[in-house]
């Protein structure tokens, strides 16, 4: 019995040793590199910003200017709430001193520069796709925005969820990092577009319904499902009857510059921070991605709980 007793407490010990290795965070590239400091360019950039809608969560609420990222911005859930960080240009507070390097690892490892897994309520896990270039250039916009100053609040993630080495466990089965690469079969601008919707514009992370770990369900991605908070419901975006198969390409382009529906009405919500993001981009990336989201095969919505 001694014996046994002390095979499983070895046991134990060799798992936790192995479940603290595959937890490690793992870098794209070694932190604060320079390696990726030539040749940025800040003016495509700025249609990195905007595909990407990183002012819908980084801008300072309450205040009117979006390029103000000063951080505070409550994105509620389950487990608490998280607040997003200062990541304006500011030297202290926000994110004055990194290196593009940096934010590659943030955005596609979902590693902080002092090798600290990021909580996937920042869409890393969608970014992750965005090629180095495009990260590269949104590195040389950011640097040219104004900085501000003041750290966002402290996230009130209760225990075990606000430790952060136990998400190294979750992105084993949620982070798939795997480039996008094009599918010869289709048009450029069908790439583009599923380019633009599968990396920078996280359609998926609103317009889905995730499992009990928050991971999205492949049968429910675009189908639609509870909002983060799980109060409200988004809509499936799928070629499906409860979804948009009566949308047009030309509507859902149309819906991304001015929020306005085919039924005549506009919408609301999230969605009408993305359309503010999806605005300033030029006709050409909408219509791409009208038309990719277009070709969604039709999908049944995720089961809606009883209304209470
Ligand atoms: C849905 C909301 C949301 C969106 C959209 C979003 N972020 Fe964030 N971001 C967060 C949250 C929340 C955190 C904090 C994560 C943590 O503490 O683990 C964060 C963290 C970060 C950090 C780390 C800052 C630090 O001090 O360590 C950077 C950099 C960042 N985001 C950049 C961006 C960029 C660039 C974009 C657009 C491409 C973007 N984010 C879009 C919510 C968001
Ligand atoms: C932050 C969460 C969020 C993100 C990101 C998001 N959406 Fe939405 N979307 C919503 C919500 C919420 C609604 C419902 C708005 C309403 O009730 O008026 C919506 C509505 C829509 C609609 C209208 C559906 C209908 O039946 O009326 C379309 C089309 C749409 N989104 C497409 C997209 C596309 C394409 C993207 C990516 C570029 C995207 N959304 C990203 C939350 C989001």
């Amino acid at each position: 019995m001694r014996k046994f007793i002390a095979f499983c407490i070895g046991l134990g010990l060799v798992g936790a040793v192995i479940g603290w290795f595959v937890s490690a965070p793992s870098p794209v590239v070694a932190a604060g590199s320079e390696s990726l400091e030539q040749g940025g360019d800040a003016a495509r950039g700025k249609l990195v910003f905007n595909a990407g809608g990183c002012a819908s969560c980084h801008a300072t609420p309450e205040q009117e200017d979006r390029l103000k990222l000063g951080g505070g911005y409550e994105l509620k859930s389950p487990f608490g709430s998280f607040f997003a960080p200062n990541i304006s240009p500011h030297p202290a507070d926000g994110i004055g001193k990194w290196k593009v390097a940096d934010l590659v690892n943030a955005m596609q490892a979902g590693v902080s520069p002092s090798g600290e897994h990021y909580f996937p309520a920042f869409p890393f896990t969608t970014y992750a796709h965005a090629k180095i270039e495009d990260i590269r250039d949104l590195m040389f916009y950011l640097r040219a925005l104004e900085p501000v100053a003041g750290k966002a609040k402290a996230h009130t993630v209760g225990f075990p969820f606000n430790i952060r080495r136990g998400l190294g466990m979750w992105k084993l089965l949620n982070h798939d990092r795997a480039p996008i690469v094009a599918d010869p079969s289709k048009d450029a601008a069908w790439n583009r577009g599923r380019y633009l919707v599968e990396s920078l514009g996280h359609c998926a992370e609103c317009h889905s319904a995730r499992d009990f770990m928050g991971g999205i369900i492949g049968k429910y991605k675009f189908a639609g499902g509870p909002d983060a908070e799980g109060k409200d419901w988004v809509p499936n975006i799928t070629q499906h009857k409860d979804g948009i198969a009566d949308w047009s390409v030309k509507d859902i382009a149309y819906m991304l510059k001015t929020g306005d529906t085919p039924d005549g009405d506009s919408v609301g919500g999230e969605m009408n921070k993305v359309v503010k993001n999806m605005a300033e981009l030029n006709d050409s990336d909408r219509d791409a991605i009208a038309a990719y989201v277009k070709s969604f095969p039709a999908k049944e919505s995720p089961p809606k709980p009883e209304k209470k």
